[in-house]
């Protein structure tokens, strides 16, 4: 029977190191990208794929994640009372756009761990793991093209996305050879983890968007803490890989690292551009900067 993509995780455990001070008591995924926490958007992304139930996976001081996904009580009485229909929209809006549970990661063990701790959630059926940080600009939804991937292909997928020149050495890059039918989806042999440009099996990057088949849960259950004494998830992957198809997929549109302080500029200076209340005065405020 065919499995449908129904439930999305979101990792949201990690410490969020590069963005201290800021990070300190406000989780990463808090962070504003123009005027939404950046966990908000990959959310959006999941609901408007289809998926019905969203697992964040938070950690000590990440409370902020379930009072954000939840009603605020006074904040919306007070909206009601003071006649800002449009607000309350807003604040009540985010408590309504999907059923949420939280799972905490004790220890940050690793993005691989915090998959697994989402797995008596999930259960048995195929998945999506979407990494918060990675804010996605796409008109089809990226975990939307993934999910169809899936369904067309039977096996898991991996985001993927063309890096050119030595920025590949930071990101884990796949092996494999292009689908004769479909030049963005790649039939995966295998993954080299953070690799010098020379050794680089290819140009296809692994970023944040998989869509994966519950067996993943066992191998990463087996799997021995690598790079950092973390439980790495592409190790998991490349043991599904010696029993099940995977496929990388270059997806349309354009990937933010907002958990990066350089990338959040990047992402906030694009996303302000392309909004309709703020773009037109912004453009206006960055030509009248002397570059
Ligand atoms: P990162 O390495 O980018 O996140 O992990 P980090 O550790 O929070 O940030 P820095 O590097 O210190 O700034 C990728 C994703 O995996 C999650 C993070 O929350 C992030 O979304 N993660 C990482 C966990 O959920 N648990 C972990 O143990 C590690």
């Amino acid at each position: 029977m065919k499995q449908v993509v129904r439930k999305a995780v979101f990792p949201a455990g990690g410490l969020g190191t590069r963005f201290l001070p800021a990070t300190k008591v406000i989780p990463k995924e808090m962070l504003a990208l123009v005027d939404k926490p950046i966990i908000q958007y990959g959310v959006e992304e999941a609901v408007a794929s289809g998926i019905e139930h969203v697992i964040i996976i938070t950690g000590r001081g990440k409370g902020a994640m379930e009072d954000h996904f939840d009603h605020s009580f006074e904040l919306d009485a007070t909206l009601e009372r003071r006649g800002k229909k449009d607000l309350l929209e807003v604040s009540r809006g985010v408590a309504a756009l999907a059923r949420v549970s939280y799972v905490r990661q004790k220890d940050p063990l690793g993005l691989g761990h915090a998959v697994l701790c989402a797995k008596e959630l999930v259960g048995n059926e195929p998945f999506a793991v979407i990494l918060p940080d990675d804010v996605i600009d796409a008109e089809v939804p990226c975990i939307k093209q993934m999910i169809e991937v899936f369904n067309e292909k039977g096996g898991s997928v991996l985001a993927t996305q063309t890096v050119e020149g030595p920025a590949i050495s930071a990101y884990g890059v796949l092996a494999g050879s292009q689908d004769p039918a479909n030049p963005r989806i790649y039939n995966c042999t295998g993954m080299v983890e953070k690799p010098k440009l020379d050794d680089a099996p290819s140009k296809q990057a692994i970023i944040g968007r998989y869509v994966l088949t519950p067996r993943v849960f066992e191998l990463l259950e087996q799997t021995q803490p690598g790079a950092g004494g973390e439980i790495q998830l592409t190790d998991g992957i490349r043991a599904l890989l010696k029993e099940e198809k995977v496929f990388g997929y270059t997806f349309e549109g354009k990937r933010f690292d907002a958990g990066d302080k350089f990338g959040m500029l990047q992402a906030t200076v694009e996303f302000a551009l392309k909004r309709p209340d703020l773009g037109p005065q912004f453009r206006e405020y960055l030509k009248g900067l002397k570059l």
